[in-house]
This record gives structure tokens, sequence and C-alpha cells, in this order.
């Protein structure tokens, strides 16, 4: 039998890491608060495999191999048997630390558990895990299925032989890691976030249109998409949350958000999600 791995939150990160995992040939469980919105994520899934089908990527046999191995539900419980278990509901210490301490109860002690966050600090979750030396943040990039890379932080209590697991999952799924230490945005936001800000701020200030801007980058830095661009499909709102805790955290003002980004939430333009960020996209 395939290799269990369980993931909890079936949102925009954990269809992609179930997907993900699914190609990779390893049975997986995908939790939610409601079978609705679970199965909102297995419609999502199975959407974007179908997609793998119509590009000739997949075959609809090895698809339908694929949505064999998934198991949907509401209860964690259904955990109690998986190697692995991801965690991906929302970025609220909150709601990861009580999920995180169930999880941990259920699950074995040996049971892998990683953490998809992007700012919360894995050695203060970790304070809600049972067996914490089996904790680790596994940090997928969206869309998962797509993107190559996977950061993972150890905490203070994160032991070497978890690190190890981690690496070789990430690279069984297809993917290439990254073992970065414990620190605000890790590396890609740490570097992704201020590059953005800083093009809100040029963009603020009238020094250059949006698509001259974006321009200036792809042809100037060789980078595939200008950094406007970036934060609309990345989302304003998100850009916005990880530069405020770069700026508490680091407590350095070169991290402080551009007042334009603030403008833009408080307007609802939070990019490609909501039709209008830097860009207009339409209804
Ligand atoms: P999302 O809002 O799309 O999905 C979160 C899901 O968690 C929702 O379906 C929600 O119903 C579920 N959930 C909430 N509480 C739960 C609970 N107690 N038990 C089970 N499910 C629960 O969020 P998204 O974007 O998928 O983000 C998930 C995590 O991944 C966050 O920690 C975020 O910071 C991180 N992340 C997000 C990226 C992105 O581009 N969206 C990129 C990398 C990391």
């Amino acid at each position: 039998m395939a290799l269990s791995i369980g993931v909890i939150g079936a949102g925009t990160m954990g269809r992609g890491i179930a997907e993900t995992a699914l190609v990779s040939g390893f049975s997986v469980i995908l939790l939610d608060t409601s079978p609705e919105i679970a199965a909102r994520g297995v419609a999502g899934l199975k959407k974007s495999l179908e997609r793998g089908v119509e590009r000739g990527r997949i075959t609809r046999e090895s698809m339908d191999d694929m949505l064999g191995r998934l198991t949907p539900g509401t209860d964690l419980s259904l955990l109690k048997d998986c190697s692995v278990v991801l965690e991906a509901v929302y970025e609220d210490p909150d709601v990861k630390s009580s999920v995180l301490t169930t999880v941990s109860q259920i699950a074995g002690s040996e049971t892998l558990i990683g953490t998809n966050t992007s700012s919360l600090s894995i050695s203060r979750l970790a304070r809600k895990v049972a067996s914490p030396e089996r904790f680790v943040g596994i940090h997928f990039f969206n869309p998962v299925p797509v993107m190559k890379l996977v950061e993972i932080i150890p905490g203070e209590n994160t032991s070497s032989s978890t690190v190890s697991r981690a690496r070789e999952l990430a690279l069984a799924m297809g993917k290439t890691p990254v073992v970065v230490k414990e620190c605000p945005g890790f590396v890609v936001n740490r570097l992704l976030c201020p590059l953005m800000n800083e093009a809100a701020y040029l963009f603020m200030e009238g020094v250059a249109s949006a698509e001259d801007i974006d321009t200036a980058m792809k042809l100037g830095a060789n980078h595939p998409i200008g950094p406007l661009a970036l934060a609309d499909l990345v989302g304003i709102d998100v850009l916005l949350a990880i530069m405020e805790v770069l700026h508490s955290e680091m407590g350095d003002d070169k991290y402080k958000p551009c007042p334009l980004l603030k403008e833009m939430v408080a307007k609802g333009h939070l990019g490609r999600k909501t039709g209008q960020g830097f860009y207009s996209y339409g209804p």
C-alpha cells in the first residue's frame, strides 16, 4: 500500500500539496472543517488533474488511480496511521496551534508533522506539538504542482533526522528542498516581498508607470514577471501581511509596508483575485 500523507486544510495550498503527493504516488487524506469545503478542495484538485490529462501530461487511467488514493474528510482521527501530516490551515496562530495539538496527539509519535506557515515561528508553534522533535516547517510555493522549491525550516527542537525526513519527502514529491534557519520570511519572502514593496513605493511616488516598472525588471534584471504583476498574483493583502510581520519582527524600518498597499487593501483592490490591483483584470 502507498505511504499515506495527511493534509489538513483543502484551500489553495492544501489541495496543491495533496495533488502533488498523489502525482508522486502517495495516498492522501485531505481534511477540512466541513464536507462541503473538503469537496470543493477535491473538485479543484480534480480540475487541475483533468487539465493534465487534456495536455497529455498524465493519462485518464493514472488520474483515476490518483483519485482512488484520495480520501477527503473532516475527522482528524483519520490521520492516526499517516506517516506524514502537513498542515495548511489559515495563517492564524490560534487555529494552527489547536490543529497541531490535536494532530500530534492523534498521530503516532514517529509521524512527521510539517507546517506550511509563511510567517509564524516554528519554535513557537512547536510548543503546541506533542513530541516537537518531529515537527518542522515545510514551506511550499503557490501553485504547488508547478513551483519546484520547498523551504525546510527546523525549529529549536526539531531533530536532525526530522530535517532529513523532510528533505527526502520534498525530493519524493519532485521538489528541490533548501534548509533555512528560522527567521521572518525565511529566504524567498524575505527577498521577494521587500522587492514588491519597493516597486509599490516607486509606483506611488510616480517614478514610472506600473507597466514600465515591470518592464524594467523583466528586461533589466531578467525577471520572468514584473514585481507589480507578481504582487497582484500573490495578493496585495498577503503581501501587506508579510511586510507587517517582517517590519515588526525585524524591528527595522526598511521593511515598512508601502502606504499604497494599505490603501489598496482598504479598497478591496487585492490583485487578481478581486479583478483589480496594480492592473485591472476584468470581471
Ligand atoms: P486558504 O484560506 O486557501 O485555505 C485554508 C484552508 O484551511 C481553508 O479551506 C479552511 O477551511 C481550512 N481550515 C481552517 N481551519 C481549519 C481547521 N481547524 N481544520 C481543518 N481545516 C481548516 O489558505 P492557503 O492560501 O491555502 O494558505 C494555507 C497556509 O499556507 C497558510 O499558512 C499560508 O500562510 C501558507 N502559504 C500560502 C501560500 C499562498 O500563496 N496562498 C504560499 C505558501 C504558504
